[in-house]
């Protein structure tokens, strides 16, 4: 699910030469007007992190996001010293070498979510961005915004008192949103059932012994595995959360398609993406992540409600909510009741998003 745009070819990478590979598509930190790119660089986080930098690889640094771009020598000058080491065995940034090797690794997302510190002034750096900030944030209103959507819900679907309301978390790495939300509800223990299904063991199973030292291991599931061959039961609701970031439009459609298998009739899936307003308050961060092969997919502001209804959702957008500073949007959809009118438009959809 999701791909980077740029990876360095491995290739080269052994005869020490770093090529990234040609970049396309959707807007990115070039789109971002001068004076705001300038803008960023003068922000507290901008100064902070251009301060930290060799003096040669600040200059690099500039000149790619301001007018070189990232497939230039400043950029790769760049994301070398992001992935050397520091001259103590540690890389410079460990954040950068996490996500250059795997993109889809959630080690970093420890850092992000303040469970860990920073291993280093770079990584520092990175966490002091408004976006990286911003994914703190999401994770904050989930686990303020999700008991009362799960109580409302419950009363739509009638489910009975001792009926357990059942939520995958597809793609859950620890699951910290729905574990700490169930620290908060504990109202909410008997009436849920929560299965995290993600192909990452490790963080599975960090996740399990937070959930079981916080005292609420008795609401949630573990399985790992990838959702694609995950085939028991459906769900009352479905968590996608930070999976849409890296993906185009396109295939966030065919993804929100598939995954509708696992709602229950008019149960609902809650997907967050990373909007534009992103891209334009951070283009410092958007070249940073790109670089390490970390490229996001920014969405307008109506494309998430489009990608619903044209995956045959029913875009519930009065319950749509986004993070205190409106870099992340969480957008709830419906599956309706099929109907045979709906099955005819579901054709036209998915026609109008292939030529999306
Ligand atoms: C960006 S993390 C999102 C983590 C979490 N939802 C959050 O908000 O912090 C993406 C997660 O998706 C998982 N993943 C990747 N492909 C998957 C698949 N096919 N099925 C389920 N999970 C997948 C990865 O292992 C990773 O833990």
């Amino acid at each position: 699910m999701g791909h980077s745009a740029i990876r360095i070819d491995s290739r080269n990478e052994k005869e020490g030469v770093l090529v990234p590979k040609k970049r396309k598509g959707t807007k990115n930190f070039m789109d971002v007007s001068l004076e705001l790119r300038k803008k960023d660089f003068e922000s507290k986080a901008g100064r902070y992190f251009v301060d930290i930098l060799p003096v040669g690889v600040q200059k690099s640094l500039k000149r790619a996001v301001l007018e070189t771009g990232i497939e230039s020598e400043d950029g790769l000058k760049w994301l070398k010293h992001a992935l050397s080491d520091n001259g103590n065995g540690h890389p410079n940034s460990p954040i950068a070498r996490g996500v250059y090797e795997d993109p889809y690794n959630p080690r970093a997302f420890k850092y992000l979510y303040g469970e860990e510190d920073a291993l280093s002034e770079m990584d520092k750096g990175y966490i002091f961005t408004s976006g990286a900030h911003a994914i703190y944030l999401r994770l904050q209103s989930i686990i303020e915004k999700l008991p009362d959507v799960i109580k409302k819900e419950r009363r739509k679907l009638k489910l009975k008192k001792s009926e357990k309301f059942v939520i995958f978390n597809i793609g859950a790495a620890y699951g910290l949103d729905t574990i700490y939300m169930m620290v908060e509800h504990p109202e909410l223990a008997d009436k849920v059932e929560i299965v995290h299904i993600d192909p990452d063991e490790d963080s599975l199973v960090c996740g399990m012994k937070y959930a079981e030292k916080l005292g609420v291991i008795k609401s949630f599931k573990f399985v790992t595995e990838k959702v694609e061959n995950y085939e028991k039961g459906k769900a009352h609701m479905i968590l996608f959360i930070g999976m849409f970031c890296p993906t185009p439009t396109r295939q966030c459609i065919f993804t929100l398609k598939f995954i509708k298998k696992f709602l229950v009739e008019n149960g609902v899936v809650i997907f967050s993406t990373v909007q534009e307003k992103m891209l334009m308050e951070g283009p410092i961060l958007d070249f940073i992540m790109w670089t390490y092969g970390w490229r996001m997919y920014f969405k307008a502001d109506d494309e998430p409600g489009q990608i619903a209804t044209l995956a045959g959702l029913k875009h519930e957008k009065a319950m749509d909510w986004e993070d205190e500073i409106g870099h992340n949007r969480m957008t709830v959809a419906r599956n309706p009741k099929p109907s045979v009118l709906g099955r005819v438009g579901d054709v036209f959809k998915l026609v109008k998003a292939l030529v999306l």
